[in-house]
């Protein structure tokens, strides 16, 4: 099936904000002047309340649940033009420095890796020991407001999002002797400390395909004398086939969707069809767009997100896939803030 060969955004690796909000702001829509001061102003008020509140040490948990509401409800109710001039406006505003003395906020924003999502920012999330100091060293008040980003929503789905990707590969070990999977994108992957078959020596191997080194050589650390392996790759040079990699029995990809526009993500489901074993499965997330962190994620996170929904998946996937070769099932994660597709290839058929 012919897909747009338009794939701009990150084929091969460095996920911006810039980037993102170039692809958001593609459908050239134009911005009210009037309107945009109106909002600026109304911008300007709930930032200023949130500032005064910290000054008056209100409860700094409080204080970011109602900034992160209001800039939701922001967000939702102007274009994604005047909402993108909104942004910078934000991230200027002095109440900043108080909530950059979140660790998770902080780490997001100011990308020590050059690009958004990297894998430390999810060890901090999902509190993982190797973050522990990058939290007790923060301000007090900063580990107050984690007390409440990492509880958020969307950080309790990213966790469960972890502990889904455990199970599946054990499922997947449960069906299939020596199983052989593929994380595409697998950062720091975190899922395989949680997952018993490789614990119980039941895998045959468990490849991790990243663009950044430094993650790649944090997994072959962590996990040496296991088989699990990572290595150097980029959803460019999946797409160009330029790995040996064999087949599969489960390929994944966690965290990654949500940087792919439609044409890129379906190119790569079709891709990673090929590298699917008979009877064998591609799963895939994305944060959905039922999560209310969004407008505070996209402001003082500068970590903006493509959101889907469960139609959206299916988008993907109807553009990528024959459904005579395949079953396809889309479903979401018990809070309904990362949604999930499961796409098996039938009996001994191609993609
Ligand atoms: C949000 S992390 C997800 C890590 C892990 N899969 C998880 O769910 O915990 C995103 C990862 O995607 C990787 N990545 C982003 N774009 C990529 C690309 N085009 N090719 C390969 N890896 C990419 C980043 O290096 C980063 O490690």
């Amino acid at each position: 099936m012919a897909l747009n060969p338009e794939l701009k955004i990150d084929e091969a690796s460095l996920i911006t904000s810039t980037l993102i909000k170039k692809h958001k702001a593609a459908s050239a829509e134009t911005v009210d002047a009037v309107e945009l001061k109106a909002r600026a102003a109304q911008l300007a008020l709930v930032l200023d309340l949130a500032h005064q509140a910290f000054a008056r040490q209100e409860p700094a948990g409080q204080i970011v649940e109602r900034l992160a509401g209001r800039l939701h409800e922001l967000r939702r109710d102007v274009a994604p033009a005047l909402w993108q001039e909104l942004i910078p406006l934000a991230q200027q505003h002095r109440v900043a420095a108080y909530l950059k003395q979140d660790p998770f906020t902080r780490w997001s924003f100011e990308k020590p890796r050059g690009y958004s999502g990297d894998a430390t920012l999810l060890d901090i999330y999902y509190k993982h020991p190797s973050a522990d100091e990058i939290v007790a060293s923060s301000s007090e008040l900063g580990r107050e407001i984690f007390a409440y980003t990492s509880e958020a929503a969307s950080s309790v789905a990213g966790r469960e999002r972890r502990e889904i990707l455990a199970k599946t590969v054990d499922e997947t070990a449960a069906r299939a002797e020596n199983a052989e999977v593929l994380a595409i994108a697998c950062g720091h992957l975190r899922e395989a400390e949680l997952s018993q078959a490789l614990a119980d020596k039941r895998l045959k191997r468990w490849i991790g395909l990243d663009q950044d080194p430094v993650s790649v050589g944090t997994v072959n650390r962590d996990l040496a004398g296991t088989v699990v392996e990572a290595v150097d790759g980029s959803v460019r040079g999946l797409l160009r086939r330029a790995y040996p990699l064999g087949t599969f029995d489960l390929v994944y990809a966690s965290g990654l969707y949500d940087y792919l526009p439609l044409p890129v993500g379906a190119r790569l489901l079709q891709r990673a069809m090929e590298l699917v074993k008979p009877g064998g499965e591609f799963l895939f997330a994305n944060f959905s767009d039922e999560i209310t962190t969004d407008g505070y994620m996209e402001t003082f996170m500068d970590w903006p997100l493509i959101l889907r929904s469960a139609g959206d998946m299916w988008d993907i996937i109807n553009a990528a896939v024959d459904k005579n070769h395949v079953e396809a099932e889309v479903y979401y994660g018990s809070n309904r803030n990362i949604v999930y597709a499961r796409i098996r290839k039938r009996g001994d058929l191609g993609s």
